[in-house]
């Protein structure tokens, strides 16, 4: 298993995983070919996929914006769970950040998502609750994709 830096000729292979994987929101523009391309160029060393053999078994997806990174799209395909390579792939993002200063770390998980909460709990991402995540869409152009 090699983990390394995703790059935008990774985008039809990632975006497989993803579509198949539960628990993952994606966004029609954000997730787009476009979106993604426009997110690895202002992120290009923070973003990372597992392999084996040429087939992606993982993805993590992580920008920052000078002060703190934030975490998307972690996810690992269903057979190859339980070996730490979530684990793997999150070490990669919080070393590259440390590379980059940045010192503090985020991500937003559904409720419902268990296991994934029961992941990022394992590896030291405290559940905020004396905090509100609050939002704003200030696009709503969709894209069929
Ligand atoms: C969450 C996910 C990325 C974990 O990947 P993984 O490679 O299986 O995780 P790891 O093997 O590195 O697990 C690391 C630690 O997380 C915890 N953990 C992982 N999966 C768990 C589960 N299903 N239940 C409870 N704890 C779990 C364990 O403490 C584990 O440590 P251990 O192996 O020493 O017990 C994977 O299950 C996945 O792709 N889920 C669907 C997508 C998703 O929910 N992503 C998170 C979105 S917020």
């Amino acid at each position: 298993m090699k983990i390394r830096v995703m790059s935008i000729e990774d985008y039809d292979k990632v975006y497989e995983l993803w579509t198949n994987t539960e628990g993952m929101g994606l966004r029609s523009l954000d997730d787009s070919y476009e979106g993604i391309d426009q997110f690895l160029k202002r992120n290009p060393a923070t973003n990372f996929i597992a392999e084996i053999e040429n087939e992606i078994i993982g993805t993590i997806l992580c920008g920052h914006d000078g002060r703190r990174g934030y975490i998307y799209h972690t996810a690992v395909r269903t057979k190859y769970r339980g070996k730490g390579i979530g684990k793997a792939l999150v070490k990669a993002v919080l070393d590259a950040l440390r590379r980059e200063e940045i010192n503090k770390v985020a991500l937003v998980a559904f409720e419902s998502n268990e296991s994934g909460n029961k992941f990022w709990e394992s590896l030291g991402f405290n559940n905020r609750k004396d905090l509100i995540y609050r939002n704003k869409t200030i696009n709503e152009t969709l894209l069929n994709i």
